[in-house]
């Protein structure tokens, strides 16, 4: 049954409930069921909706590398499900103890920056730790799936205040900019620097958003404007080296972008880009704000020197399609993510409320 779905095209939007409505059926961008994990291969979007299975823990991590999945929460929950997979794999082998913790290190480490999936191992193999039975483990997974879902929406919640107050005082279509993909499909649902996006839409707030392309995977246009059409929000795709130009020209109330790590010290690591809008915000005092759910802060770093930073493949920048985009023998370095220093963002929302970097520490007690 899950077959028939490759390669259809026609997808319905349930506007409301902020879920992909397909054929009459609502997703998430991962759920499980019967012992195996279900995701949206969003290496496939815009053009296809492809439904991928996965069954164990080394399909997870290939799915995860090769980001089939992406975005912070949703490789945390996605680290979730398989420490479970490893674990439950661990009981028909010679050295179960062995491979369990072979496979959770490959997992933890196969996405280095965002400190959600090493977050969402930690969490399960803590309890794995404690002797947990298998049924109880996937229980467990299921809630702290529920969680970032629900982090989600409040984030949605605490953000709209932002938007609502320059509607208000200016009375005209608030401009918001946003950087790779931070909607639904980088979470299980809602999004993190979406939500206050689809929740202005709900409550009938005249937006309009700019989507920086993200190059060079293009997260921002094969993503995230594939999730604001089919939510009906007004938006505009932007290569990224244009968005100084539209702040400098006063197109931009607002920035709003997700984050992969944030430091104690509230610096934050994002999708190679953030920074230069960060710097081009601060230029034309345009309001900063990172919008993330509290288990993307690590307490344990001091700043954002200490975040690693990922490092992928060449080809991602040389080749688009398999057609070459630079000469196959110039060299080239491709970062995946930057540091944003915390003077430069303005607060930071998240499901507890919004807060400044200073009063971030707060969020420990
Ligand atoms: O490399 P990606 O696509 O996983 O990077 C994702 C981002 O940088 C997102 O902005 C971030 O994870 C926030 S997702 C809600």
């Amino acid at each position: 049954m899950l077959l028939k779905i490759y390669n259809i095209r026609l997808i319905i939007v349930n506007r409301r409930r902020q879920h992909l409505k397909f054929d009459g059926k609502k997703y998430h961008s991962i759920w499980y069921d019967r012992d195996k994990v279900y995701i949206i291969d969003q290496r496939s979007l815009p053009e296809k909706f492809v439904i991928e299975k996965i069954r164990t823990s080394k399909e997870m991590i290939a799915a995860i590398t090769d980001m089939h999945l992406r975005g912070a929460p949703l490789i945390g929950v996605a680290g979730a499900y398989g420490t479970f997979f490893a674990y439950r794999e661990s009981f028909s082998k010679p050295e179960p103890e062995e491979y369990y913790e072979n496979m959770i290190s490959k997992l933890r480490n196969c996405r280095p920056t965002a400190v959600n999936l090493s977050w969402g191992v930690q969490k399960i193999d803590g309890l794995i730790k404690m002797g947990l039975e298998l049924d109880r483990v996937l229980a467990a997974v299921k809630t702290l799936e529920r969680n970032e879902i629900e982090c989600c929406k409040r984030i949605g919640a605490n953000g709209v205040a932002l938007i609502r107050e320059i509607f208000n005082v200016t009375g005209r279509t608030v401009n918001i900019m946003t950087h790779c993909n931070a909607g639904w499909l980088a979470t299980v649902n809602y999004g993190t620097a979406s939500a206050p996006v689809f929740r202005a839409r709900d409550e009938e707030i005249n937006i309009h958003v700019w989507v920086s392309e993200t190059r060079p995977r293009n997260q921002g246009g094969k993503l995230t404007a594939w999730e604001y059409f089919h939510e009906n929000i007004s938006h505009t795709v932007v290569s990224d080296s244009s968005c100084g130009h539209l702040m400098q020209n006063k197109m931009v109330d607002l920035v709003i972008v997700g984050a992969d790590r944030i430091a104690k010290n509230g610096d934050t690591a994002n999708k190679i880009g953030t920074y230069l809008k960060a710097l081009a915000a601060k230029y034309n005092n345009i309001p900063f704000y990172i919008a993330a759910p509290v288990s993307t802060i690590d307490f344990s770093i001091k700043s954002g020197r200490d975040i690693p930073i990922e490092e992928r493949d060449e080809n991602e920048l040389k080749y688009m399609n398999e057609a070459p985009l630079i000469h196959e023998l110039s060299p080239a370095l491709n970062y995946a993510f930057d540091i944003t220093p915390a003077e430069l963002i303005t607060g930071f929302i998240t499901e507890k409320g919004i807060f400044k970097p200073a009063e971030l520490l707060r969020l420990t007690l």
